[in-house]
């Protein structure tokens, strides 16, 4: 399926582009629960890809950021954009640099990089929430083409397998934990989405 002509990812204009120019920063909940500190930028891998919001908020701030993203039309949206933005000027281009798209199933492709991540994010498809009205346009376009995302525990598994340091999960505010997984180590509470933060505690 590929997208609606009108459906296009924009790093540059819109709300995206808005919240980098004038608001960002490491102090946005996604950053804390990435775990922006005094160091270098984590190496972030972001497993679900989707509509690049998160990979570019976390690239601006210095991050390199591998995307991967498992529906053609998705990923084709994503390729897009990503030279758009490359086009836009300095400033996008030295964030865009940062960014790595990769095409495939991120259970399959996480185990291969070359480079561990420090961190890899995790942001399935949430459940249907009661009142659809509240689902923003684009959510709802891109449920439309990639439908749920019921393998997200399995996703999850292989995710905290390759971290370094730290798994993220973004999840509904209200929603239960997925089954068969440990629990938090802690939680990042935004407004309507949770960061449910695994650390990765190394054997000595
Ligand atoms: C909710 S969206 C992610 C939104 C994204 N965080 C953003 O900021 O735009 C979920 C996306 O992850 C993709 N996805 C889900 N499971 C995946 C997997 N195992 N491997 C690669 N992509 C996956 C879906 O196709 C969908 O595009």
């Amino acid at each position: 399926m590929t997208a609606p002509d009108d459906f296009v990812v924009d790093f540059v204009g819109g709300a995206l582009g808005y919240r980098h120019r004038h608001g960002g920063g490491k102090g946005q909940a996604l950053h804390k629960a990435v775990g922006f500190g005094k160091g270098p930028p984590p190496l972030v891998a972001d497993a679900t890809a989707g509509l690049g919001r998160d990979a570019f908020l976390l690239a601006a701030e210095g991050a390199r950021v591998i995307l991967i993203e498992r529906a053609p039309a998705v990923h084709a949206l994503l390729a897009e954009a990503l030279a758009r933005a490359a086009a836009a000027g300095p400033d996008y281009a030295a964030i865009t640099a940062r960014m790595t798209l990769i095409p495939g199933d991120a259970r399959t492709v996480l185990p291969t990089l070359p480079e561990r991540p420090d961190v890899v994010l995790v942001d399935p498809m949430h459940p249907p929430r009661g009142n659809s009205a509240l689902v923003k346009k684009e959510m709802r376009l891109l449920r439309d083409l990639v439908g749920a995302d019921p393998d997200a525990a399995e996703l999850m598994a292989v995710a905290l397998d390759t971290a370094l340091k730290r798994v993220v999960l973004k999840w509904p505010l209200r929603a239960g934990f997925l089954p068969g997984l440990p629990r938090p180590s802690h939680q990042i509470l935004g407004k309507s989405t949770r960061y449910d933060v695994f650390m990765i505690h190394h054997e000595t």
